[in-house]
């Protein structure tokens, strides 16, 4: 097929619900991929954070490759060795209380789990979660997610979830009730901006979770896996969840979920309260030991915190030189470059000069490279973006003065 064939048949008979670049992309290797005409791109995007191991890690291929031959599929009322090998690795680099797990197939679920888990646990119906938070969007984690687009068309959502403002713990402390079971959130929220939250945050909203006797249950579904220069984001504060929601790059591509909690709280939920068909494949898992096993052996979080630094570096030089960046931040390779207008014209213009990036809300690009991107490809991946935001600064400049 060409790709004027193939776009034309995802148009025809996919569900039109994503908004669509016109680019066929058909290989991956590392930080980078190419397009059905070989054009090469640097990808920032990652699948929105999945390939974080880069595309295609030799590992992961191998033990893809390895377990398809022996066994794809295994319901979990089996027990079967590569899902046993892959909580083992798990449980082996989550924060010490986190030690039991249910697997799914993507991060909406894995907040679904945590939803039924504070309800199971704690029998009352509450959850606080915040405002310009994504957690999904599925009817539950929907309920959760913030962004009135995502949720209007859908009302009635799961009752008694309510949205705080983010960033001062005392509205949390406002919120609770003695129905009040969790607060739910992510711990830099990626969707909502790259927004991450002032010191002593997150130990506040700890301490006030255990002072009410409610749970506190991050959604670290993108901040985890060396993503932040730590395993798991809430590890840059020193604070511990009771439960903890993971999915996008745990199995190096292949669809996971893991929500993850302590025993005693995880075994609230009996035989049949909660389950998935494809929960802990072998074949997912197998892949999942092999991305464990590649971020801590290549010391990927650690080269997460250098290049990420490089990075931020580098968008922090192109402020100085363009008025309309407005703010740079981030944390290891989670990366926001805040615009006084619309990114869109950015995003499309990066792409065509061979840059992947994403937007986070109206104003943000956001930036999701891989763990393996070197110093090289982020200049490349600069330069390009310095060229746009240069073109953009002139067109909208020139008609008019840029805004505050
Ligand atoms: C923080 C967070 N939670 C949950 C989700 C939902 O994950 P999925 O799209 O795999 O359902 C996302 C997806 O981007 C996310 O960023």
């Amino acid at each position: 097929m060409n790709e004027k064939e193939i776009m034309d048949i995802e148009t025809r008979y996919l569900a039109n619900v994503f908004s669509k670049k016109p680019v066929v992309l058909t290989r991956g290797k590392g930080a980078l991929v190419w397009d059905i005409n070989g054009k090469e791109y640097i990808d920032c995007s990652t699948s929105y954070g999945v390939a974080l191991l880069g595309h295609c890690h030799p590992k992961v291929v191998a033990a893809i490759q390895t377990q398809a031959e022996q066994l794809i599929t295994c319901h979990s009322t089996y027990y079967n060795d590569k899902r046993a090998e892959f909580i083992k690795k798990l449980v082996a680099i989550t924060p010490k209380s986190l030690d039991k797990a249910f697997l799914s197939n993507s991060g909406a679920e894995s907040v679904e789990c945590a939803i039924k888990l504070a309800r199971k646990y704690t029998g009352k119906p509450e959850i606080i979660a915040l405002m310009g938070a994504f957690h999904g969007k599925t009817m539950g984690a929907l309920s959760a997610t913030w962004d009135k687009k995502y949720r209007e068309p859908f009302m009635p959502l799961i009752p008694e979830i309510k949205h705080v403002a983010p960033d001062n713990p005392e509205k949390i402390r406002e919120a609770i009730t003695e129905k009040t079971a969790a607060v739910l959130m992510e711990p830099i929220r990626g969707e909502g901006g790259v927004r991450i939250p002032p010191d002593g945050y997150l130990q506040a909203v700890r301490q006030i979770c255990d002072e009410k006797h409610i749970l506190l249950m991050l959604d670290e579904v993108q901040t985890s896996f060396g993503r932040t220069g730590k395993l798991f984001g809430c590890e840059n504060w020193g604070v511990i969840p009771d439960v903890m929601c993971l999915a996008k790059p745990f199995a190096g591509g292949l669809p996971i979920g893991i929500t993850v909690a302590n025993e005693n709280i995880m075994s609230s939920l009996k035989i049949g309260e909660h389950s998935t068909t494809f929960s802990g494949s072998p074949l997912v898992c197998a892949a999942g030991c092999a991305a464990i096993d590649a971020l801590i052996e290549e010391k990927l979080a650690d080269h997460a915190v250098e290049m990420g630094r490089y990075f931020k570096a580098g968008l922090e030089s192109l402020q100085t030189e363009h008025k309309i960046i407005k703010e740079v931040r981030g944390l290891g390779l989670m990366l926001g470059m805040e615009l006084r207008y619309d990114v869109l014209n950015v995003i499309q213009k990066a792409a065509q000069r061979g840059v992947l990036v994403l937007d986070a809300g109206r104003t943000v690009v956001r930036l999701l490279p891989p763990l393996v991107i070197n110093n090289k490809q982020i200049d490349r991946a600069i330069a390009v973006l310095d060229e746009v935001i240069g073109e953009e600064e002139h067109e909208r400049t020139s008609c008019s003065t840029v805004p505050n």
